[in-house]
């Protein structure tokens, strides 16, 4: 009797250090990966909750951004974009894009991005991760 819960207790402790063990590691994981890449921590703070970027995701409220470095401006069949934006001939390359993330109504009216990044800084940051985001072939 006495043996069986000396039993019990040590390996239900055993399992909750395993179990904190695992929580910690995988808090360390996601710590370590928004440093290793500030780029990214920054695109997700300001364009992820309206911008998707993995393959086959649904647009949100703007168009899914994979593979859009190099694409052309309002090319996506699956996305209902302003007029003024599927008109636009341009295509997306650094410069465009940190004139579209600064104020993209300024740079063509008609357009409805409700966002706009006054700091050089960290528009640049959002573009460096942009071009890492290649659409598959
Ligand atoms: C509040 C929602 C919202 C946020 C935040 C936002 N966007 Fe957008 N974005 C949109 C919408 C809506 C459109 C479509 C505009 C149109 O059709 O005129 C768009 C369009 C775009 C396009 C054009 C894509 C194409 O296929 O031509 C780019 C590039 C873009 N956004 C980049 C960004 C980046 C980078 C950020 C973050 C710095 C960002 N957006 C933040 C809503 C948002």
């Amino acid at each position: 009797m006495g043996m069986g819960d000396k039993a019990m207790r040590f390996s239900s402790g055993s399992m909750m250090r395993a179990m904190s063990m695992i929580a910690g590691l995988a808090a360390c994981t996601a710590a370590a990966r928004a440093q290793d890449d500030p780029n990214r921590a920054q695109f997700l703070k300001s364009c992820g909750t309206c911008h998707a970027i993995e393959a086959g995701d649904a647009p949100r409220q703007g168009p899914n951004l994979l593979g859009v470095f190099g694409r052309k401006a309002g090319a996506l069949e699956s996305f209902q974009y302003s007029d003024a934006l599927k008109s636009a001939d341009w295509v997306w390359d650094e410069a465009h894009l940190d004139k579209w993330i600064e104020n993209a109504q300024a740079m063509r009216p008609g357009v409805v991005m409700p966002y706009h990044q006054a700091d050089p800084a960290k528009r640049a940051k959002v573009i460096e991760f942009l071009k890492t985001l290649k659409a598959p072939s």
